[in-house]
């Protein structure tokens, strides 16, 4: 979304989003995430927008009036500094008064002054040394106070810490429920102690209850509607639309694509038969459907199609799922919940459930918790002989049985691993199967807390429990082999790599920027642009990736996730059907030494110190003199543009009045495709040091060959204010006296045209 800038588009995704909520009989959403993408390790980094915080604000705004204006309430999250996955729930980002007005509270204040998010997440961390859901300074002062926002504020899940300090700061909600820290007996003892006041808990109850008037309406407490499908053709071209405006060609030279006049295609990469629809964690969901990349070129290629795996690039092992019945004979498992932890008597509720990724989080049967047992039934049948490989991890106590043997016993576990969030490490083992002859599993699991140990810092003893069978049969097939003799056998090869919901999710950081596994992508793209001059790479992924081919490959798309329609978006790219047209909303460094958080990444002690301060991201690149794989705002079309003159409305910026510039654009090619022109502010000399240049107006505009339009770009007085703040203890925004100049360009690094203006007085303003 963030790779297509286009604003009206997002609006229309946000209206979407609100019959889709309402078809979930849901009234609040959480999202969205405008988190900064600080490094490109951000595990959630694929799930907010940017490392830019205007180009993250506006794009918020347009989602959230859209989304709002189906009566749906948005809840932007997560307030705030939450960059980093690792030790989410413990570490402090220490951020400077400047870089927290400036990059991290910038996206909030700009949704808050032109959407008003009806609600607002709280982060996990803590913010210079305070629980972000305790943190007075940006939820009272500046939030509530400086902004005067009306809304409601909801904790991330089991993100409030103590009773007392999240009330009286106005965290009004603590999720998920049962309450843990605001039972009548804590609510009432802090009273009694003085810790909060009666006026405090009724700010709160009473921003709960305008949350639900604005969305359904006090008259009207119906019970919750039952969820229901809707899946409909307009959403999916939508869908369809929206993922081709976001594919951003990087690289395209000796014109490769679009693919024309080829007879032949191998289609390589571990990527190519899997719908990569989005990454891992609460982000995540079923999509309705999903197409692969194989089948949207299948669809609409009529030649011959050879199909190469390449390499296995799963961070775990791939889910049991595909192979797995329940014992009644549908695909997917069956669940039996027991009350208490001993599996005793009859299930008291029996659940079918699609695949073996079981994660109980918070769709555990409410009559059964908190303490419940479970067992997951399934019949596995192998589809080859051989000597297959079973994964195990559970959150519990977990044991896995196979044919009524006790195959792996992690009943006492003690490393925590990734494969689930608060779950064990995942257990491999061997086993000899033989083809089509059926074996049973059964997993005996309870919501214990598990390291035992973990017992006395939850101050309680259960909690969510899940489990995790992963399967994969022996592999005896040389796949870099195969990959090459495909390329070689066709007329163009189009590589599909990159990362997936594993490797890029909620809960975790990536621990490197090379594409996985072990380098084994990397190895395969190389020999096949060995093998096949006329190979197009295209990478999935959220974050950067380093790409040490980069100058051996003709051309390079960087396709994101892209949800059910990603596999027919690309195709209609490859083949030119339309032409790509996304700018990357974050810089691609060479390496990851490169990035500016690199040495405060992801802290120590529990402790991340922002020193890179305001230059993040292209602001880092820019004023460090580093050039990067991919500058911000890069991104190819089929054709060409070329910039005309820019024409300003004034050349005087006042705190009241603004300045309109239009540039002409003229499509010099061929083909018809939109351009983003992007205007980045220099202020020519300030008293702070600033950096080079900063984003403050974009636009987007189709054109067909040979026209010409004018695209618009507006500042105002946010345009050139930086944060100044030892002017008093809050500080305040600044618009220095001074010229100002315009790098009005196609990119960051591809400036085209230039004006100046200036501020003839200072001024300053707080919202
Ligand atoms: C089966 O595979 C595992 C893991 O690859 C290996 O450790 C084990 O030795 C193999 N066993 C046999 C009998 O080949
Ligand atoms: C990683 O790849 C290298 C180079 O091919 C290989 O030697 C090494 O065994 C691999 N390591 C693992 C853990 O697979
Ligand atoms: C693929 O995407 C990942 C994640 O966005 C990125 O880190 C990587 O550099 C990309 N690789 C290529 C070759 O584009
Ligand atoms: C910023 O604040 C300092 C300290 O209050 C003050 O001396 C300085 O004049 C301010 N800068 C500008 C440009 O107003
Ligand atoms: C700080 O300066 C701003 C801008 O001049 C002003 O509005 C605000 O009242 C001042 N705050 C304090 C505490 O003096």
């Amino acid at each position: 979304m963030a790779s297509t800038w286009n604003l009206d588009l997002l609006e229309e995704i946000g209206r979407h989003l609100g019959d889709e909520a309402k078809a979930r009989g849901a009234n609040v959403l959480l999202a969205p995430t405008v988190c900064m993408h600080r490094s490109p390790l951000g595990g959630r980094n694929f799930e907010s927008y940017s490392e830019d915080p205007y180009l993250t604000g506006k794009l918020a705004a347009s989602y959230i009036r859209g989304l709002q204006s189906k009566g749906i309430a948005a809840t932007i999250k997560h307030f705030v500094g939450n960059e980093q996955e690792t030790q989410r729930q413990g570490y402090n980002a220490v951020i400077a008064e400047r870089p927290l007005r400036e990059i991290y509270l910038r996206p909030f204040e700009i949704a808050v002054r032109e959407a008003s998010p009806w609600a607002l997440m709280s982060a996990y961390n803590l913010v210079n040394g305070i629980h972000a859901d305790e943190y007075e300074h940006t939820l009272k002062d500046i939030l509530r106070g400086e902004w005067g926002w009306d809304g409601t504020v909801i904790s991330d899940w089991t993100g409030t810490y103590a009773t007392a300090p999240s009330i009286r700061a106005g965290a009004d909600i603590e999720m998920p429920g049962p309450s843990k820290w605001r039972k009548m007996e804590q609510i009432q003892d802090c009273l009694d102690k003085g810790e909060i006041t009666r006026e405090d808990i009724e700010k709160c109850a009473a921003r709960v209850l305008h949350l639900v008037e604005r969305t359904k309406g006090l008259g009207n407490m119906t019970p919750e509607p039952p969820e229901r499908s809707n899946n409909n053709a307009e959403t999916s071209n939508l869908i369809l639309q929206t993922a081709i405006e976001g594919l951003t060609l990087l690289k395209n030279e000796h014109k490769v694509l679009p693919l024309r006049g080829v007879k032949k295609i191998a289609l390589i990469g571990p990527n190519v038969k899997r719908a990569i629809a989005g990454g891992g964690g609460s982000a995540g969901l079923k999509p309705y459907y999903t197409t692969t990349p194989w089948e949207g070129v299948r669809s609409r290629f009529e030649g011959e199609l050879v199909f190469a795996q390449g390499c296995d690039s799963s961070k775990w092992m791939p889910l049991a799922t595909p192979y797995v019945t329940a014992p009644d004979g549908q695909p997917g498992v069956r669940l039996e919940y027991y009350h208490g932890d001993k599996f005793e008597g009859e299930p008291a509720v029996v659940q079918h459930k699609a695949g073996t990724d079981l994660w109980l989080w918070d769709s555990a049967p409410k009559e059964v918790l908190p303490a419940f047992s479970f067992k997951v039934k399934a019949i596995l049948t192998p589809t080859s002989t051989g000597n297959h490989t079973f994964s195990f991890a559970s959150v519990g106590p977990g044991r896995l049985f196979i044919n009524g043997e006790l195959f792996i016993d992690i009943w006492d576990w003690t490393e925590e691993g990734e494969a689930m969030f608060s779950a064990s490490e995942d257990v491999l083992k061997s086993i000899h199967l033989e083809e089509g002859k059926p074996v049973e599993l059964l997993v005996e699991s309870t919501s214990e807390v598990r390291p035992a140990s973990k017992v006395a810092v939850l101050g309680r003893q259960y909690d969510y429990g899940g489990c995790r069978i992963g399967y994969q049969e022996e592999d005896k097939v040389d796949r870099l082999k195969e990959a090459v003799d495909a390329a070689k056998s066709a007329d163009a090869a189009v590589l599909v790599v990159g990362l997936d919901a594993e490797w890029e999710s909620e809960g975790y950081d990536r621990q490197t920027m090379d594409l996985p596994k072990n380098g084994s992508q990397d190895r395969l793209i190389e020999a096949v642009l060995a093998a096949n001059p006329r190979t197009v790479v295209v990478n999935q992924s959220g974050t950067p990736v380093s790409m040490p081919w980069v100058d051996r490959a003709p051309a390079i798309l960087q396709a994101w996730y892209q949800g059910q329609e990603a596999g027919n978006a690309l195709a209609d790219v490859l083949f030119g059907n339309q032409s790509p047209s996304g700018k990357l909303p974050a810089t691609f460094p060479k390496r990851l030494e490169d990035n500016p958080a690199y040495h405060n990444w992801p802290g120590e002690n529990l402790k991340t110190v922002y020193g890179e301060g305001i230059y993040i991201g292209y602001r880092h690149y820019e004023r460090a003199r580093i050039a990067p794989l991919f500058p911000f705002g890069h991104g190819l079309t089929y054709t060409t543009f070329e910039y005309g003159t820019p024409t300003l409305s004034n050349t005087v910026l006042t705190e009241s009045q603004g300045i309109e510039i239009t540039v002409p654009v003229t499509n010099t090619g061929s083909v018809a495709a939109p351009e983003i022109v992007q205007a980045y502010v220099s202020d020519v000399k300030s008293t702070l040091p600033r950096p080079e240049k900063e984003l403050q107006a974009f636009g987007k505009v189709m054109l067909k060959p040979g026209e010409t339009k004018s695209v618009t770009l507006k500042l105002d007085k946010y345009s050139v204010g930086y944060f100044n703040t030892s002017l008093n203890q809050t500080g305040s925004w600044i618009a220095e006296a001074g010229d100002f100049e315009v790098l009005i360009g196609a990119s960051s690094a591809d400036i085209r045209c230039k004006v100046s203006f200036e501020v003839k007085e200072s001024f300053q303003w707080i919202f």
